[in-house]
Order: structure tokens, then sequence, then C-alpha cells
């Protein structure tokens, strides 16, 4: 029972911490990147399903024209864009 609990519990969070990924995503990211990271006016290529840690780097250091962005839970956001599909 401990152990079922523990699991819809770490669900539960693992779905809000989902959900704020994408919604700082539509704040900070979207516009040059689209809804879906598909691309967008600023940024061409697509960066659906990019790796956790390269989108952290890109949200942290920058890339190319990309100026690194201040955001908190960049952890969060870097799932949500590893998981686009
Ligand atoms: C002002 C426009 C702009 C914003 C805002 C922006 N990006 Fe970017 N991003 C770019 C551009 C342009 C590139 C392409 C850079 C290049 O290779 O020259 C890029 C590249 C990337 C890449 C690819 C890095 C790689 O390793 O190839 C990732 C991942 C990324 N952005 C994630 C994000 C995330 C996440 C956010 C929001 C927190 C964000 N970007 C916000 C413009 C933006």
């Amino acid at each position: 029972m401990k152990r079922l609990l523990a699991v819809v519990f770490t669900l539960a969070f693992a779905t809000v911490a989902y959900a704020d990924g994408a919604a700082t995503f539509a704040a900070k990211c979207k516009a040059c990147h689209g809804a879906d990271g598909a691309g967008g006016k600023m940024a061409k290529e697509s960066i659906k399903g990019k790796a956790e840690a390269d989108v952290l780097k890109a949200i942290a250091e920058g890339k190319g024209k990309m100026k690194p962005v201040k955001i908190d839970d960049g952890a969060d956001v870097a799932k949500f864009v590893a998981g686009l599909k």
C-alpha cells in the first residue's frame, strides 16, 4: 500500500513538473521556437526531442543567436522539450 501511494505521488508530481515546463516553454521559448518546438521565425530548426543536457546547456549558455534565458525551472523545460514528438 505504501509503495502504491509512493508511485501515485511520484506520478502526480511528475505531471505537475511537466505542466510547469510546458507553461515556461510557452512563456519564454515559444516566440522563437514555435508552440511545439518545431521552429519559428527566429529558430528555424526543430528542437523537438533534443537531449535534456543540450536543452539545459542552451538555456544556461545560449547557442549561436540564442542568448541565455533566465528561468528557475530549466530542468522542467528540458524534460518538456526532450519529450516533444
Ligand atoms: C530570442 C529567440 C530565442 C528564444 C527566446 C529562445 N531561443 Fe532557443 N534558439 C534560438 C536560436 C536562433 C537557436 C539556433 C542557434 C544556432 O544554432 O545558431 C536556438 C537554439 C536552441 C536549441 C538548440 C541547441 C543545440 O544544441 O543545437 C535549444 C535546445 C533551444 N534553443 C532551447 C530553447 C529553450 C528551452 C528556450 C526557452 C527557455 C529558448 N531556446 C529560447 C532562439 C531562441
